[in-house]
């Protein structure tokens, strides 16, 4: 370890294994089965991601970096000099490069990611990259209430949200507007906020971004019956699932789902979770806004959305938001 990652402090909030187990015995116990998608991410589960990013059907992430490439500086014009940085769901951390390089003077940069192990690789490359720049990352669960480490030095002139990826079509639009409001709270009065946006679109190109040709969204679905196995000690036949995704019309999603092949149980303690052939778990839904119904969204939960970028193609969008 260099002295610089040395100097990288982690604020550790991870989720502990029990609430993992609290949540894979409530979701099993649900009609319809479901789980939370932030188990999704593991150090594994992280890799996947990264490795979906790179598909030829996942449109979002390149359409996204486009987007940043070419309006990074009007963003950053936008956001001002000496500004806060904290990033949700900062993964491994690529997009904010293209923030960090437009803006003046960022005062610090704050990752906040489920993904330990993603969260650190990715703060120790950006501290070798923007040496100077304060990194404070914090492994926390966003939809719990959580505090910003202290930052050291200057205090910035204001603080930036940033959360790309269209994450935030993760939540269901309630929960998304609950999400919003406590990110507003935590940043506080004179922040801005940029928050990256899928939008509605063919549902082939949908389906397909959300079951690629090479398995790789298979395996990063399957990921969470691996984790609980290895973590929780369930017993579960990892074969006896298949990956599905389907696109949604009247929620507007692509949701994700591991369908079962035979009538089987997974046993998780004393804990018996029957399926019956065909039952599936739902593990992951990605709702997709258009421009104007995201902003309204944004307005429901008390920030003002003040502008928004969308590559030519009208495929995915940036919104900026202001609270007030
Ligand atoms: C769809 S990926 C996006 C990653 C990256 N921001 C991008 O745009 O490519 C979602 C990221 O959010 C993190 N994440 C998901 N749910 C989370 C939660 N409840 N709390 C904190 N991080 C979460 C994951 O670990 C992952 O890094």
């Amino acid at each position: 370890m260099t002295a610089r990652t040395d100097m990288l402090r982690l604020h550790d909030l991870e989720p502990t294994t029990g609430e993992f187990r609290r949540a894979v015995i409530d979701g099993l116990g649900a009609t319809p089965k479901t789980l939370p998608c932030k188990f999704l991410y593991d150090g594994e589960g992280s890799r996947l991601f990264e490795a979906i990013c790179d598909l030829p059907e996942y449109y979002p992430t390149r359409t996204e970096l486009a987007i940043l490439g070419d309006r990074a500086p009007e963003m950053a014009a936008e956001i001002g000099s000496r500004a806060g940085i904290v990033e949700f769901g900062s993964g491994a951390g690529i997009k904010i490069r293209l923030l960090l390089a437009a803006l003046d003077a960022p005062a610090a940069y704050i990752p906040v990611d489920i993904s330990r192990e993603a969260l650190v690789a990715a703060a120790r490359a950006l501290a070798a990259d923007f040496p100077g720049l304060h990194i404070a990352p914090v492994c926390a669960d966003y939809t719990r209430p959580f505090a910003l480490p202290a930052i050291g030095g200057r205090m910035p002139e204001t603080m930036a949200g940033f959360f790309p990826g269209s994450t935030i079509g993760n939540f269901a639009p309630s929960e998304a507007v609950a999400f919003l409001a406590r990110a507003r709270r935590l940043l506080g009065a004179g922040a801005v906020m940029l928050v990256g946006a899928d939008l509605p679109k063919d549902r082939a190109v949908l389906e397909a971004a959300y079951d690629d040709a090479a398995g790789v969204t298979a395996a990063f679905n399957r990921n969470l019956l691996v984790r609980m196995r290895r973590e929780l000690g369930a017993e579960l036949d990892l074969d006896g699932f298949r990956h599905e995704a389907r696109w949604c019309p009247r929620h507007r999603r692509v949701e994700m789902h591991l369908v079962s092949l035979s009538r089987q149980e997974i046993r998780l303690g004393a804990h018996r979770f029957p399926f019956e052939r065909g039952e599936t778990i739902h593990t992951e839904s990605s709702h997709k806004y258009a421009v104007p119904e995201f902003r309204a969204l944004a307005g429901r939960s008390g920030w003002l959305p003040a502008r928004t970028w969308t590559d030519a193609g009208d495929r995915f969008a940036v919104h900026l938001l202001r609270t007030g």
